[in-house]
């Protein structure tokens, strides 16, 4: 590079930090107390917003009446209302939900990204079935980009400072099983692997896409490597009890389906000791579990008798018919369609994340203290 070309990409630089920490100021003005300055997302249809709504994919629900009770109706968000992401993002202060990559305008990425994907997987090949979906290491390359671009305009170490100081969260491993392990007739990984093997495959690949890309493969790469440094990680819930899971299982007789329960309780219980071990080899970085399955145990203290059917008319793939009335009281409802919780559900777990009501909703702490800590990082610009 040139001195004088060097120096005008200096300018440059200089213009765009100037106007980012205007930008960044207004926004503090605008959304009160903004606590982190940035929250990346990735994850399935629980977090996903739009991002499959131009894929081919049966899993996209930009219809109504997904989104009865969001301000502008069907977004793709698979819910009445409000996802559990978008709570969490409204407890932080965000003016602004965090916006879907597929539609997000370049400014957007200063204030966070949602990468999530309706089917998607840990897995590359979870959810093929319904066609097209973002798959974790997918979501991961997409995020690639974005921190990229902000290389390029930030410069290298006002960027990794900055991605620093984000919050990430990840939710995935639903589909894993849903729609790939317990789908024996388009997936051939029970043939191959018991669900204890197949559950420590899963946790192995998914503690590198977090933590440390395999060697030289920039198809693989991780977020820590991409600059996450406080990281929220979603276990599973109890997907045996969701009404598309009864109702293709059966329960022989038990409230769920038991063996999908035991599936995610494996899951978790493999995932957790996990947490600890990133945290350990990774000291300049911050990763937490929030505890799904115990929380939705505790759902009863929500001081009303729930139905735990599916609000809206669901079809084959568990879904909401288009067009079709849903239940006239969204809040006396766990489910909005066979497989999502309705928002007032995805409220309540995402106030617990933030602020642990039992030390068991999240390890080693939640959401509210972990974006209280300061990790030495220098304040960023
Ligand atoms: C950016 O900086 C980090 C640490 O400061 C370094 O490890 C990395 O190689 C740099 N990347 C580029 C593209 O210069
Ligand atoms: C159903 O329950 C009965 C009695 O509890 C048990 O013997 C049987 O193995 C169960 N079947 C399945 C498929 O889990
Ligand atoms: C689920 O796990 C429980 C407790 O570990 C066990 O007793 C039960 O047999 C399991 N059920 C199935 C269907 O795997
Ligand atoms: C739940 O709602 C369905 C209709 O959506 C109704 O048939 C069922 O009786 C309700 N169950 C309870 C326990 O209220
Ligand atoms: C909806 O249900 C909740 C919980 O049972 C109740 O508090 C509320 O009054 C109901 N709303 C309407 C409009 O019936």
């Amino acid at each position: 590079m040139t001195m004088l070309a060097h120096e005008m990409k200096l300018q440059w630089t200089v213009l765009v930090l100037v106007l980012f920490m205007v930008l960044s100021k207004w926004q503090h003005c605008a959304a009160g107390d903004q606590m982190v300055p940035c929250y990346f997302i990735f994850g399935d249809s629980l977090a996903d917003n739009g991002n499959n709504n131009k894929l081919q994919t049966l899993a996209k629900v930009d219809y109504a009446p997904y989104g009865v009770d969001f301000g502008s109706g069907p977004t793709g968000r698979f819910c009445n209302g409000l996802t559990i992401v978008d709570k969490i993002a409204e407890i932080l202060g965000f003016h602004n939900y965090i916006p879907p990559f597929a539609t997000a305008q370049e400014a957007d990425m200063f204030y966070g990204l949602n990468y999530a994907s309706g089917a998607a997987g840990i897995r590359d090949e979870t959810g093929q079935e319904l066609g097209e979906r973002i798959c974790l290491n997918m979501q991961l390359q997409n995020h690639q980009k974005t921190v990229q671009n902000l290389i390029g305009m930030l410069g290298n170490d006002s960027a990794l400072r900055y991605l620093n100081k984000c919050l990430y969260s990840v939710g995935m491993g639903n589909n894993d099983y849903l729609n790939n392990y317990f789908l024996p007739q388009y997936f051939p990984t029970s043939q191959e692997y018991t669900l204890e093997k197949y559950t420590q495959l899963l946790i192995e690949q998914y503690s590198q896409q977090l933590k440390v890309s395999p060697l030289n493969s920039i198809f693989r790469i991780s977020l820590y490597e991409l600059g996450a440094r406080k990281l929220v990680v979603f276990g599973l819930g109890k997907i045996g009890c969701v009404p598309g899971a009864i109702a293709t299982y059966g329960t022989n007789g038990s409230a769920c389906v038991e063996l999908l329960n035991n599936a995610s309780r494996l899951f978790n219980s493999m995932l957790l000791p996990d947490i600890d071990q990133l945290n350990d080899d990774l000291p300049d970085a911050k990763i937490i579990y929030i505890n799904n399955y115990k929380i939705g145990e505790d759902s009863t203290v929500l001081d009303f008798k729930v139905n735990n059917t599916a609000c809206c008319p669901s079809s084959a793939i568990g879904q909401c018919i288009p067009d079709q009335t849903p239940c006239q009281n969204r809040s006396q409802y766990m489910f909005w369609d066979s497989f999502h919780p309705t928002e007032i559900f995805n409220i309540f777990y995402a106030e617990r994340s933030y602020s642990a009501l039992d030390p068991s909703d999240a390890y080693p702490y939640d959401i509210r203290q972990l974006i209280s800590l300061d990790q030495g990082v220098a304040e960023a610009m």
